[in-house]
């Protein structure tokens, strides 16, 4: 084969690749070639999140140890909290990393936006390995936890409502460019990115995190306050590439899709409400199962008008203001200023 034969066999076009051929998805530029950008937001996100890398081991967990083994260091219903959130989120990063790798990755035909699922994906790794590390820690029965998202109802209904959005577009046959089938990957990123980053994470990561301001747990908590951190920029990220996809095929944010959006979102709010009430039969941590619907209500809204469509549920607000805080980015930059450091220092080593 001679240079030219070899550089036909190259996916896309042969010629140099210009940024206004560069689309979301079902594009026929060359998708090995990272520059020139065309999606700037997609690229500094991937540079965000390297910024903010960590590992779980660098989280002391002595504290979580004794407070867990002592027999009156927690109620019953703050265990229940701990051991449901390591249940659902333990299987729920997988499941995330793995739609991300097995359908995702290929139909996104951008390599800025592939750049930053590369990142995320390795970012979920990454969450599951801290729960599996706190779930090691704590000495709790493995058995028993990463089985809830079969044997928990309320765990199970929110992993099989995502798991429908990823079974078709994983099989290796499935291909976008038909309206039918671009509307389906649609769904799958409105499923991934709005409802399960989006609203399913939200009632474990605020009662742990509830949990953490009490100081109680703080190893557990510490690890979900970086994952929260992380999960805020997928959401960011998921909304932005499905913004740009409607902006680039106008005729897939139809009537029917602006339906079928709101109501998956209706959905998994109500699924998260019902997760809510199972993990919270009783007031605990300053919090109940009905503040934590008023939550999930303003966490939908949000949701919602980040995709453009009407807000459904009037005149709710945030009872827990400190979880923004949390997530704010410019915090995170400051607080993460030491281990950023570190990381470049390590990143840097003289043999
Ligand atoms: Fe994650
Ligand atoms: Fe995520």
């Amino acid at each position: 084969m001679d240079a030219s034969e070899a550089v036909a066999e190259l996916e896309g076009t042969t010629g140099r690749v210009q940024v206004d051929e560069k689309r979301m998805i079902n594009c026929r530029a060359d998708l090995n070639q990272l520059v020139p950008f065309k999606y700037d937001w997609a690229w500094q996100k991937y540079l965000d999140g390297c910024s903010n890398h960590w590992m779980p081991q660098e989280v002391n967990m002595n504290a979580d140890i004794a407070l867990w083994k002592s027999p009156e260091g927690l109620t019953e219903d703050e265990r229940r909290i701990i051991k449901r959130s390591l249940g659902f989120f333990s299987t729920a990063d997988s499941l995330v990393a793995n739609n991300l790798v097995l359908a995702v990755y290929r139909l996104i035909t951008n390599p800025e936006c592939r750049q930053y699922i590369l990142r995320q994906s390795f970012e979920e790794a990454i969450h599951t390995h801290a729960y599996q590390y706190c779930i090691e820690s704590l000495g709790m029965d493995e058995g028993e936890i990463f089985n809830m998202y079969r044997e928990v109802p309320a765990v199970a209904k929110k992993a099989q409502w995502g798991i429908q959005y990823t079974r078709e577009l994983s099989d290796p046959e499935f291909k976008t460019g038909t309206p039918q089938t671009d509307k389906e990957l649609l769904e799958n990123l409105i499923a991934f990115y709005c409802v399960l980053e989006g609203i399913f994470f939200y009632c474990g990561f605020t009662q742990i995190l509830s949990m953490g301001r009490r100081n109680k747990m703080t190893g557990v908590a510490e690890q979900f306050q970086y994952i929260l951190r992380d999960e805020s920029m997928h959401v960011n990220f998921g909304v932005d590439v499905i913004n740009q996809i409607k902006i680039e095929n106008p005729h897939l944010w139809d009537a029917q899709m602006r339906d079928k959006a709101t109501q998956m979102i209706l959905e998994g709010t109500e699924l998260e409400i019902q997760y809510a009430r199972d993990t919270m039969p009783r007031g605990v941590l300053g919090m109940n199962a009905n503040m934590m619907e008023e939550y999930l209500q303003f966490i939908a809204n949000r949701r919602l008008a980040q995709l453009g469509l009407p807000e459904q549920f009037k005149g709710v607000s945030n009872p827990f203001p400190w979880m923004s805080e949390i997530m704010d980015l410019r915090k995170e930059k400051n607080f993460f200023e030491t281990r950023v450091t570190e990381y470049q220092t390590g990143g840097a080593l003289s043999w």
